[in-house]
Parts: structure tokens; C-alpha cells; sequence
């Protein structure tokens, strides 16, 4: 049943708003992925495309996603089958099963990144007790990071823990969904995001006074900073960095739909999109990209920096961190403390973006199939909690990759594509620019009006060919795969992100044949 005309949840404050929002952007992207992504593609090299991706994709789709967001809220859906189902005024009924993307794939990024969420509450408390202390280089502390992630190791800490730490997240992500928009997410924002703040300043405060090793902080700064023009004929660090993009920012998930549906219909789209967007990529670029890449360039120089980054996603954030955390001058205490500060900081990231996962959710089965949010954030939950399951089990395997490919990379752009074309073309761009500056409290750049209709999906369907042709086309036909041993394993993580868009489906049809014949 949806709730139109019924009073739907809304947002306390504005800065609570806002830091909702940044919490919802601000994430593990910003301070594992985006180093990583930097450090793999040339450091410099890596950020012209990036920068002309916030301005063509970033930013256009953020202003669209808020728009449709509050659109879809004030006629009572806050999810995206029903936004798409508005969007071509209700005549096109297969608008609302396109629209079970922006439900399944925050739910299926929701699943995987609660599990790497919980590493980060682990390595918080091993800081802590000092557990690591002594692996003070980076194949020893590799090891003690696939140990954690290997429950069948019989490892220092044995494999229940990191199945402990992934119960204690999934239940606190529980209790605060189910206490919903304003007492729940608002409030961890309020609290979780000057917490996570004050921690990355005194990290970087701490990485910028530090005296060289292997090299010193400002070449560690020169890496990132130095762009090279001849990075824009390279194909591959475009799509680097619009994926990180569309990642970091949460575009092309649904997430920041759900949230802006708890606007009202005059509040502004147009700066406070602006100003959540201009946080994450301060957050992102200054604090995520000036903490762990010159921190790794002064004890690895820049050579070593990138050979680790190479290794994969956790190389950087986790395992050279880990290492230079020891490193640092001063009395072992003090290394665990800022070793503390730097997973801590990353948990509060996480949590607060596992909780704008999960909302496209619980706002569909509260408004289209009818659950009170208690029961809906249980289910979350619950769901969260089984499907998880199978990563912490199967995570060797490669399935959280497999998920994170689809749900949290190529799928993230897919979405996007059909999204600007309904807006752009079907909702229609004129309408759609008037019902951005509702309410607005700037008047958004008229270049922006051609750039949503014509440059951002000619952009998209540009990266889509070529990521279909280039990545997914052999990703689908598992040619990676490096153990045949796994291909089950990767069959199977695909059978269950399908069963869940079957499921939705299914969902979405008794819904609206409900609400037609009730109406
Ligand atoms: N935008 C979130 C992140 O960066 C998902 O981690």
C-alpha cells in the first residue's frame, strides 16, 4: 500500500540533513577506494579525469537524484519504483520495474559493505589492545588481515571473530534503522560526523609532521597533486574515475532518492545537493587522499606506495596503514592510538553510509508492501544478516567482489543511464530543471540545464559501451577467474542478487495491482 497523503517521516533539522547526507556520501570510498584508486592510476595522473567526472557526472546526478528524491516523496514514494512510475506520470508501467534497480543494488552494496564495515570495528579494537603490534611489516601484516578475513583459519584470533564483529554491526545497524529517519540516522550523523571529522584532522595533522623515511610528506603530497595531461588519452583511468565517482558520492544507488524523499516540498535541492557533494570530495580528496597515500609514500616511497596500493582494495588503508601506525616516533602507545583514530574514523564513515543503503529498503516495504519501519528495518536486518553470512563464509571465494562488481561498480552506471533518461526525456528536462529550483536557494547554473539533457547521458552511454565491451562482457563469461574452484561460488553470489531482483518484482506487481484494484 503506499501511504500518499498520509504524513511520511521527515528530517529534523537542516544541518542534520546535511550531515545525513554526507554521512550517506562520506564513506569506506572515500578513505579505502579513492587512495587506492589514486595510487593504482598515477596518483596526479588519476585526478583530471576525476575533477571533469564531479563536474559532468557528479554533480549533474546528484541535483537529479535530489530532485527526483523529493519528488517521489512528497507524492508518497520513497523508493525508486515508485519516483519512476511519477517520472512518466504513471502511463508507463514498466518504469517502476526498471526502477527495482535503485532498491536491490543499495540493498545488495548494503549486504557486502556491512561485513568490511565490521573489519573496521575489529581493527578499531585490536588497535586498541595493541594485537598487531609487533607485524611491523607488510607481509606480516597482510597475513593477519587475510586471517581475519578467513574464518577457517586457525588463526592468532581464530575465525569467530570476525564473525563477531559482524554481528555486533548488523544489530547496531538494526536498532538504528528501526528507530528511523530523525531519532535514528539523523542522530548518528549528528553525532558520528564531527567525531569522524576531528579524527581525520588529527590524522593528517599527524601524516604531514612526519619526519622522512623513505621519503617525506610533501612527495608523498607531490604524487597525488601532480597532474599529468597526458592521463586524459587513457581509457582506463576514465573509467577508474567516474566508477569512483558514482561510488563515492552514492549516485546511481537510490540511496540519496530515499533520503531526499524526507524533504519537504519547498526545501531546498540546489545548494544543500551542492553542499553535501562539495563535503564528500573535501572529505574524499583532502582528508581521505592526503592521510593514507603520503602516510605510505613516507614509508614505502612512491614506488612502494603504488606496488601496495597494486596488491588490492585493503592493501593501502588497512595493511600499510597498519604498518605505519608502528612506525610512527613516540611510545607504542601512541601508535595504537592514531592507529585507533584511522579505523575508528573509518566505521563511523561506514555506518553512517550502510544506514542510506539499507533506507531504499525499508522505504519500499513500509510504503508499497505496507510493514510498520519496525518490522521493515528487522527485515533489512534479518536479510542483512543472512545474506552476510555467506560473505563472511564465502569471502575467499571472491563473492564479495563478484557483488561489488555489479551492485557497487558497472550496475552503479547502468542505473544512472536509465535514470537521466527518464528524467531528461520522458519527465522532460524543463519540467525538470522548474522542479529543482522549487523552493531553491541558489539558481542552478543554466550551462547545467544542456549538460543533465545531452552531455551527462552522451557521457554515460560513452563508459557503458565501453565498460561492457572492455570489463563486463568478460567479467560475465568469468574470464578473471584465476581458481576454477570459485566459479560455483561466483554462480552462486550472482543466483542471489538475481533472486532478489525476482523477488522485488514480484513484490512491485502485487503492490500495483493492489493499489489498482483498491482504487
Ligand atoms: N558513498 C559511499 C562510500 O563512499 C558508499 O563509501
Amino acid at each position: 500500500m503506499s501511504v500518499e497523503g498520509h504524513a511520511r517521516e521527515q528530517w529534523g533539522t537542516r544541518i542534520g540533513l546535511v550531515l545525513a547526507m554526507a554521512g550517506n556520501a562520506v564513506g569506506l570510498g572515500n578513505f579505502l577506494r579513492f587512495p587506492v584508486q589514486a595510487a593504482q592510476n598515477g596518483g596526479g595522473t588519476f585526478m583530471i579525469p576525476y575533477f571533469i567526472s564531479f563536474l559532468l557526472l557528479g554533480i549533474p546526478m546528484m541535483w537529479i537524484e535530489w530532485g527526483i528524491g523529493r519528488y517521489g516523496g512528497t507524492h508518497g514514494h520513497g523508493s525508486v519504483p515508485g519516483m519512476f512510475d511519477l517520472l512518466t506520470d504513471r502511463k508507463k508501467p514498466w518504469a517502476k520495474y526498471l526502477g527495482i534497480l535503485g532498491v536491490v543494488m543499495p540493498l545488495v552494496v548494503f549486504i557486502y559493505y556491512t561485513y568490511v564495515v565490521s573489519w573496521m570495528m575489529g581493527f578499531s579494537f585490536f588497535s586498541l589492545t595493541g594485537d598487531f603490534f609487533g607485524l611491523d611489516n607488510v607481509d606480516d601484516m597482510r597475513d593477519y588481515l587475510y586471517s581475519y578475513q578467513n574464518i577457517f583459519e586457525s588463526s592468532s584470533h581464530g575465525g569467530w571473530v570476525a564473525l563477531l564483529f559482524f554481528l555486533i554491526t548488523i544489530s547496531f545497524l538494526g536498532w538504528v534503522l528501526s528507530r528511523g529517519i530523525s531519532a535514528g540516522i539523523e542522530k548518528l550523523a549528528l553525532i558520528g560526523m564531527p567525531i569522524l571529522f576531528l579524527f581525520a584532522f588529527l590524522l593528517l595533522a599527524r601524516v604531514l609532521t612526519l619526519p622522512p623515511v623513505e621519503a617525506s610528506p610533501a612527495e608523498g603530497l607531490n604524487f597525488i597533486w601532480n597532474p599529468d595531461w597526458k592521463s586524459l588519452g587513457n581509457a582506463k583511468v576514465w573509467l577508474a574515475a567516474a566508477g569512483q565517482m558514482f561510488f563515492t558520492l552514492s549516485v546511481g544507488m537510490g540511496s540519496i532518492q530515499t533520503y531526499a524523499s524526507y524533504l519537504r516540498k519547498k526545501d531546498d535541492v540546489a545548494l544543500t545537493g551542492l553542499s553535501t557533494a562539495s563535503t564528500n570530495e573535501f572529505a574524499e580528496v583532502v582528508l581521505g587522499g592526503t592521510i593514507a597515500i603520503p602516510a605510505a609514500v613516507v614509508f614505502f616511497g612512491v614506488a612502494g606506495a603504488t606496488a601496495i596500493a597494486n596488491r588490492g582494495s585493503y592493501d593501502l588503508g588497512i595493511v600499510a596503514m597498519g604498518v605505519v601506525f608502528q612506525g610512527l616516533p613516540g611510545p607504542q602507545i601512541l601508535g595504537q592510538l592514531a592507529a585507533f583514530l584511522w579505523f575508528f574514523l573509518l566505521f563511523i564513515a561506514g555506518v553512517t553510509s550502510c544506514v542510506a543503503l539499507a533506507s531504499p529498503t525499508i522505504a519500499f516495504l513500509q510504503e508499497e508492501i505496507g510493514l510498520t519501519r519496525r518490522n521493515a528495518a528487522r527485515s533489512v536486518a534479518g536479510l542483512g544478516l543472512l545474506l552476510g553470512l555467506f560473505h563472511v563464509v564465502f569471502y575467499q571465494k571472491g563473492v564479495l567482489d563478484e557483488w561489488d562488481y555489479w551492485a557497487g561498480t558497472f550496475g552503479l552506471v547502468v542505473f544512472a543511464t536509465i535514470e537521466i533518461i527518464l528524467f531528461s526525456f520522458v519527465f522532460g528536462i524543463d519540467r525538470g530543471w522548474e522542479e529543482l529550483h522549487e523552493g531553491a536557494d541558489i539558481k542552478i547554473p543554466r550551462i547545467y540545464k544542456p549538460i543533465m539533457k545531452w552531455v551527462t547521458p552522451l557521457f554515460l552511454i560513452t563508459l557503458l559501451t565501453w565498460w561492457t565491451v572492455t570489463e563486463a562482457i568478460p567479467n560475465v563469461l568469468m574470464q578473471g577467474v584465476t581458481e576454477a574452484g570459485d566459479i560455483p561460488y561466483l554462480w552462486l553470489a550472482r543466483i542471489l542478487m538475481i533472486a532478489l531482483v525476482v523477488v522485488g518484482a514480484i513484490l512491485i506487481r502485487r503492490s500495483w495491482v493492489h493499489k489498482t484494484t483498491n482504487s
